[in-house]
């Protein structure tokens, strides 16, 4: 019997809703048939946008989206698109896939898309091979109230008042695809960069993210922040509000990744494991941000996490289509948790990516749609959202195929919501085996439960033959004891209870 105790006495910290964010690029069929299919598709789409995907992002809450890379980012140049289609400029996308790309998905289109699903504004800027004025430029386009330039061309093309951006990404992965930078010399662009991001109005604060580290590059990290807070610029608020990371879960390594659904327990285990690391990345390099901001008012921002498999044969290898199985699920389970678990420092995380690409939530086929087992995760854990994290643990087993590949049976985290009611997520790493969990809570009464759980085998997946084969299912195996709740959790399971 797992012993796990949680006391709702102690929060801890405020779950951002943003932790919950995800991640949308030009990029194979992510924004271009996964999203957008235009206004003249038989697709039943508002203004190009696909009322199916709308209506599905919608209903796990999606708090906030990136865009419009990644890699593309730093090619962007925000002028081709925008103004009337017929007129925007056809280019290459030579980092996926060497497809043209032209255009048609714009700023007016991303904020279109955001305000259709009610959330919030993440746009990655072009430091690579943008300049200082592009990256200005733009921002005024966006946000000006007023007369300018900007805001005159804005109006032409259709819209008269600002936009809200909520984050600007001032550059992506800057040491490779955006720049191939080392940490000093990027500091420094982003001293410059930054300051040219203004807040137009009086009562908005665009965060400003600064490119962070890839996985488990400290040097990166400490580089970045003791150039940019050397010399003159001492801590403002506004200089810089989030320090990104990026870190995917490739089971083989990043040369061969392996399959999304062909795999055996060993591999299994490999690739839980590797979500684990999650947790040492964030307690590192939080380390080093605890030197330069003891008091934490610079978030870390994980805006690209996720899976990342071997394309689905007979797809376009720039593409980055892979299927989603209940694997993907627990990767999902386990780095929620840990995020939840860090919400003192994780702000904001950006799952990779969101429709069609990489560890993806929802999958499309010409009209057909179908939710990922991923996607059902993030359905059972929206109610963590601006949620209070308490203070909770677990007394764990230690299981694994391999001396190398030892983790943790168990993973959990627990908040209590603007009503009080509580939250706990669970997720079982285990292949085969189920477990007794007696959770004790300290000074409260359970009167009600209601439980759901995503669980299978682990190679289970959606297929659009059969879409609805993996689903959130009812959980009834919860019991009300003297002092909590008991449970037994079935092995390859992500499960979700709510106690009043
Ligand atoms: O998500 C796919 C790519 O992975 C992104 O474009 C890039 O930032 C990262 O290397």
């Amino acid at each position: 019997m797992a012993k796990m105790v949680i006391n709702p006495n102690r929060k801890l910290s405020r779950i951002n809703r943003q932790i919950y964010g995800h991640f949308s690029e030009h990029l194979g069929r992510c924004i271009y048939e996964g999203i957008y299919v235009g206004e003249n598709s038989p697709i039943k789409n508002v203004n190009g946008m696909r009322t199916d995907v709308v209506e599905a992002l919608k209903a796990i809450k999606i708090p906030v989206l990136r865009w419009p890379g990644g890699c593309f980012a730093d090619e962007y140049h925000w002028k081709d698109g925008i103004g009337p289609k017929e007129g925007r400029k056809k280019i290459v996308n030579t980092h996926w896939g060497g497809v043209v790309e032209d255009n048609s998905f714009g700023t007016h289109e991303f904020f279109e898309l955001c305000r259709q699903l009610g959330c919030e504004t993440y746009i990655n800027g072009n430091l690579g091979s943008g300049t200082v004025q592009e990256m200005s430029e733009w921002v005024e386009y966006m946000t000006f109230e007023g007369v300018s330039p900007m805001a005159e061309q804005r109006e032409k093309n259709g819209h008269k008042d600002p936009w809200k951006v909520d984050f600007f990404g001032v550059g992506n992965e800057n040491w490779g695809c955006g720049g191939n930078m080392n940490p000093d010399f990027y500091a420094n662009e982003y001293r410059r960069y930054q300051t040219y991001v203004r807040d137009y109005k009086a009562d908005h604060h665009i965060q400003k993210i600064c490119c962070g580290a890839n996985v488990d590059d400290y040097e990166w990290t400490e580089g970045v922040l003791k150039t940019c807070f050397s010399h003159s610029l001492p801590f403002q608020h506004g200089f810089m509000d989030g320090l990104s990371l990026h870190y995917y879960v490739h089971p083989e390594g990043w040369e061969t990744k392996g399959s999304a659904t062909d795999f055996d327990k060993k591999v299994w285990y490999k690739t839980l494991n590797k979500a684990l690391f999650m947790d040492e990345l964030i307690r590192r390099h939080g380390a080093i941000m605890d030197q330069y901001d003891p008091e934490k008012k610079i978030g870390m921002i994980v805006d690209e996490w996720g899976t990342w498999f071997t394309c689905e044969p007979g797809t376009n290898p720039g593409f980055l289509y892979q299927q989603n199985t209940i694997r993907d699920a627990l990767v999902a389970g386990i780095t929620l948790n840990i995020f939840n678990k860090h919400s003192d420092r994780v702000k904001m995380a950006n799952l990779a990516q969101i429709v069609n690409v990489l560890q993806a939530v929802i999958l499309t086929e010409g009209d057909k749609m179908i939710k990922t087992p991923t996607y059902h995760v993030f359905d059972m854990y929206k109610y963590h959202q601006d949620a209070e994290l308490v203070d909770s643990s677990i007394e764990t087993e230690t299981i694994g195929d391999e001396d190398e590949w030892k983790m943790p049976n168990l993973t959990e985290s627990v908040s209590v919501d603007g009503d009080g009611a509580l939250h706990i997520t669970l997720t079982n790493l285990s292949a085969d085996e189920s477990y007794d969990i007696d959770a004790h809570i300290v000074d409260r009464k359970v009167s009600e439960i209601r439980g759901e759980i995503v669980s299978d085998e682990m190679h289970a997946m959606n297929t659009f033959e059969d879409p609805d084969h993996v689903r959130v299912k009812k959980f009834d195996g919860a019991r009300i004891t003297e002092n909590g709740v008991s449970l037994t959790i079935p092995a390859c399971s992500v499960l979700h209870l709510e106690l009043r």
